[in-house]
């Protein structure tokens, strides 16, 4: 009788409700109803439909904001948009907002069917991709930790500890030393794990834009704004919300979030009353917070506030012992993504990865890893090789001149366009000028190097 899906149909009206009900069970479908966008947004919290119909004129939430708000918690949910009024604008505002289809009044049943019998096998099988993918990643996986040194086995505990708590945490270490994972994996041990992780890198956010990502905006709040928006702070609310290099929030929006801190509400930009909320805050950072505190960059109230449970992460060169277990570790992960064997690594190499810097720390090995599984270790070596740490590494005397000077030239290149693209945390523009080059020859050099902007975002 149900078998085509559950589906969730929103309209004012009360006959169009009726009607709806019956001539889509009718054509197979189980049918959920909601008189407004409030009601079908409570409902979407306890039901899980496939696809939702709305009608895009309601009193209080508009088909529009409905779906925009529907969507910051269900990313993808197909919605079909009816109006009375069709308009060309209309209709292109809802398919540019994300709607899968628009239809107007009278509804044809028939019609409403095929689309929603499209919009079901789509979602349908959208779920099995993620849920595939989600299962590929755990058995291969990439979700966890590794490590014995003491260092980790420090860190370990203090997440074992702090999890199951809402107390704030503060992870601080170099870049690609495991902040994310240990976010996640506080999150995963705690009471909160089965609501969604919420993060925010706080860098990419435009500074303007950065208010309403925290806290939303009702619709109209400012130019732009076509409808309402659901904030980070909200979409949190029950779960864990992770701030990303916490260090470069800016001043305003410092204040704002130690207020929301204290308070436990948010108040969406242009809105009236504040909304409570129950976030548990776990924030990073690779920058030195008591310098920017002393030099009045960062507000000290809010450094305590999220400084109450530190946690740092020793970055690899500090941990060699780790060394052959991450490499086990990204090998088999690796191997079983790409679905072919890693090939063993020759002798010498645990010496020679012993001996190197590791500026990018875990993910510079973890990338490494890939390489070596999709191309072998020759190239990969001779990477980590030329750039060793060592002034004998740095001068080869085995080598002809010409080589060992290429060796040397490549070395520095790669560390000096490294550290920049740490530094303006990937900006290509900025690292180009900064190194008084043009873009497209820092392109040619990231490419030899392998190093890829994403991983310095
Ligand atoms: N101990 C570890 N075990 C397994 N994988 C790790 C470990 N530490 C880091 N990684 C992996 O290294 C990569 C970088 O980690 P992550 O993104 O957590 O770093 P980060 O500290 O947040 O860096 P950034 O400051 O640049 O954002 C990820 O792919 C992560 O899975
Ligand atoms: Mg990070």
């Amino acid at each position: 009788m149900s078998g085509e899906g559950l589906i969730l149909l929103v309209d004012d009206d009360p006959g169009t409700r009726k009607v709806a009900r019956a001539n889509l069970g009718l054509e197979g479908f189980e049918v959920l109803l909601a008189s407004s966008g409030a009601e079908a947004l409570d409902l979407l919290a306890g039901t899980d439909p496939l696809a939702v119909v709305s009608d895009l004129r309601m009193p209080d939430l508009d088909g529009i904001a409905l779906m925009a708000a529907a969507h910051a918690r269900r990313p993808g949910l197909p919605f079909v948009l009816v109006t009375a009024h069709a308009t060309v604008e209309t209709a292109v505002a809802a398919l540019r907002q994300g709607a899968v289809h628009y239809l107007t009044k009278p509804i044809r049943f028939d019609e409403l069917a095929l689309v929603l019998r499209h919009a079901v096998a789509g979602e349908r099988s959208r779920r099995d991709v993620l849920r595939l993918r989600g299962e590929l990643e755990r058995a291969a996986g990439f979700e966890e930790l590794v490590g014995s040194s003491p260092a980790m086995r420090q860190v370990f505990t203090m997440v074992d500890q702090v999890a199951p708590t809402d107390a704030t945490v503060l992870l601080r270490g170099e870049t690609g030393t495991g902040k994310e994972l240990v976010a996640r994996a506080i999150h995963r041990r705690s009471p909160r794990r089965d609501r969604p992780f919420v993060a925010v890198n706080c860098t990419a956010v435009p500074r303007e834009l950065m208010e309403s990502e925290f806290f939303g905006h009702e619709k109209g709040a400012f130019t732009g704004s076509v409808a309402r928006r659901v904030g980070r702070f909200e979409q949190a609310d029950g779960s864990t919300l992770f701030l990303d290099e916490v260090g470069d929030l800016d001043h305003t929006v410092q204040a704002k979030l130690l207020r929301v801190l204290q308070e436990q509400e948010i108040t969406r930009v242009g809105a009236q009353d504040a909304v409570r909320v129950d976030v548990r805050i776990v924030t990073a950072t690779n920058r030195d917070l008591e310098a920017a505190v002393k030099e009045g960059r960062f507000r000290d109230d809010l450094y305590y506030r999220l400084n109450v449970i530190p946690i740092t992460l020793p970055p690899l060169r500090e941990k060699p012992q780790d060394l052959p277990a991450l490499l086990e570790h990204f090998l088999g992960s690796f191997s079983v993504r790409y679905g072919r064997p890693a090939p063993p690594p020759p002798p010498g190499t645990l010496a020679a990865l012993e001996g190197y810097a590791w500026p990018g720390n875990v993910r510079e090995l973890r990338n490494l890893c890939e390489r070596a599984v999709l191309m072998g270790w020759a190239g990969v070596l001779s990477m980590v090789g030329a750039a060793r740490t060592e002034e004998a590494a740095l001068v080869d005397p085995a080598l002809p001149l010409l080589e060992a000077r290429q060796r040397l030239v490549e070395r520095f290149e790669r560390e000096y366009v490294t550290r920049l693209l740490r530094l303006h945390h990937g900006r290509i523009g900025e690292v180009a000028r900064a190194a008084g080059i043009a873009e497209r020859n820092l392109y040619e050099k990231m490419k030899t190097y392998g190093l890829s902007r994403d991983d310095y975002r």
